[in-house]
């Protein structure tokens, strides 16, 4: 595996490997877990060369946010992602990616208000800055991301459509703990007890996914559900559950098309999101 921090150096690589066939990309800001390298395991599956980027992206972090404590365990990280058969890592400092003089941003009104926009303010507009500029610097044909962060997802499928990027965005299924907890780096701030009480989010999102199935498709009775089974627990500050278009972001008034049931609270100190996409009634 190629590990490359400059960007001339990485277009030029990236170049060279897609002379040969297609690029997958998968970004990421390190501290792999089995989430990370599912996107790994689809990128290899679809591509004929796979790149990853470690970069803890500061554009994305708010003043009182966790930037500092973020887990960094880049040889830990180079050594999963050797072993995954990826093919280049790009890991560029601070000062490669944000300039001093950096004055340029990419904005997605709207849906990158939406969820966890209103609770994180200018969080979206620093994921899409970053991943537009890894679009720029490592031309992939596909990029992965995780469906976990689904609010992401709409934002940057939204990007790539205004901007005309030429490449196929791929959502992944969650992966989770074997207690449900869906895999992120900052489960490592949770200690044993926290991550056993966390695992509370996956089942209350599939009492709601339950309802559903069954017929009940008022959002407003789901809200309510999956927030009551959630308040059991008063360790857990409910920042958001909400039903949602998966591309929008606009809340639903019902989940009979189909919707996203999203849900983030605070643990502690540590902020968790997790969601289910409910299907359509008629597909079921
Ligand atoms: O999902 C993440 O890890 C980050 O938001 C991303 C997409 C790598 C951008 O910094």
């Amino acid at each position: 595996m190629q590990i490359l921090t400059t960007i001339p150096e990485t277009q030029t690589a990236c170049r060279t490997l897609r002379t040969t066939g297609t690029l997958g990309l998968v970004p990421t800001m390190g501290a792999l877990h089995a989430g990370h390298l599912s996107l790994i395991t689809a990128a290899k599956r679809d591509c004929a060369h796979v790149a990853a980027s470690i970069f803890v992206n500061p554009l994305q972090f708010g003043p009182n946010e966790d930037l500092a404590q973020y887990p960094r365990t880049f040889d830990e990280d180079c050594a999963k992602l050797e072993a995954a058969g990826v093919d280049l890592l790009f890991a560029p400092t601070v000062e490669t990616m944000v300039p001093k003089n950096s004055a340029t941003f990419v904005e997605v009104a709207g849906i990158g208000d939406r969820l966890d926009g209103v609770h994180r303010p200018g969080h979206f507009r620093g994921v899409a800055t970053i991943v537009a500029k890894l679009f720029h610097i490592l031309s992939p044909d596909r990029a992965y991301f995780g469906q976990k962060d689904a609010a992401q997802l709409a934002v940057l499928r939204a990007m790539t459509r205004d901007l005309n990027f030429p490449v196929d965005l791929v959502a992944c299924p969650i992966v989770r703990e074997p207690s449900g907890l869906a895999m992120s780096s900052r489960n490592e701030y949770l200690s044993a007890d926290h991550r056993q009480r966390a695992s509370i989010l996956q089942r209350a999102l599939t009492a709601a996914t339950d309802l559903h199935k069954a017929g009940r498709h008022n959002t407003a009775q789901l809200i309510a559900t999956t927030r009551q089974l959630i308040a059991q627990d008063h360790n857990i500050n409910i920042e958001y559950v909400a039903a949602v278009d998966p591309g929008t972001l606009l809340p639903l008034d019902s989940t009979a098309q189909g919707a996203l049931l999203a849900v983030a609270i605070k643990l502690g100190t540590t902020r968790l999101i997790d969601n289910v996409l409910l299907e359509p009634a008629h597909v079921q």
